[in-house]
């Protein structure tokens, strides 16, 4: 008989940041080419994000668990987008971000699970719209859960 995959989802609390810290690096080692270098200072700044931003209740960390082995985690962070015509004063709008599932742990509804954690989370807490960056990995995973695509364009400069 198949066995069947227990996903559950928490609120990392201070004590997890390392493994929010550790699951950001990997999914940046996975994704593209960075010198040691370049990812331990991309470690201590994000830890660095981290801390300041649940510090001002303006970050929540999710974890989630297969048959209660660590298997995953993502984040909300609540980010201030410019002013326009009709509303004058900055709004906030919750932005998810680092969204990582061990290898061992994939497609088993791991991130499907943060996700709609996530959505959950932020139209509770009176955020109506979710915003993110989709790798192509994970690009298949938020269309089937809704997500469009927006109209951003970016140049590097
Ligand atoms: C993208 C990622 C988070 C998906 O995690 P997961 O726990 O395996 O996802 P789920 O099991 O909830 O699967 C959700 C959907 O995404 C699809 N998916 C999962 N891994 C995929 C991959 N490597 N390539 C393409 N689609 C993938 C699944 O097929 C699934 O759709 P299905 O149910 O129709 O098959 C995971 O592959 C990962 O950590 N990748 C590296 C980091 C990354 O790209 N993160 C996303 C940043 S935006």
């Amino acid at each position: 008989m198949k066995k069947t995959n227990r996903v559950t989802v928490k609120r990392a609390s201070i004590r997890d940041f390392d493994i929010l810290r550790e699951h950001r690096r990997a999914l940046h080692e996975e994704l593209r080419h960075r010198t040691k270098l370049e990812h331990k200072s991309g470690d201590s700044a994000y830890r660095k994000l981290l801390i300041d931003m649940s510090k001002k209740r303006r970050l929540v960390g999710f974890l989630a668990y297969v048959n209660g082995e660590l298997a995953g985690s993502g984040c909300v962070w609540l980010r201030e987008s410019t002013p326009n015509p009709v509303r004058k004063q900055l709004r906030t709008y919750a932005y998810l971000l680092s969204m990582y599932t061990l290898p061992a742990y994939r497609s088993n509804g791991v991130a499907t699970a943060i996700v709609k954690e996530a959505m959950k989370w932020s139209k509770n807490h009176g955020y109506p719209t979710l915003l993110l960056h989709a790798s192509d990995m994970g690009r298949h995973l938020y269309s089937k859960l809704g997500f469009t695509d927006t109209h951003e364009m970016r140049i590097r400069l």
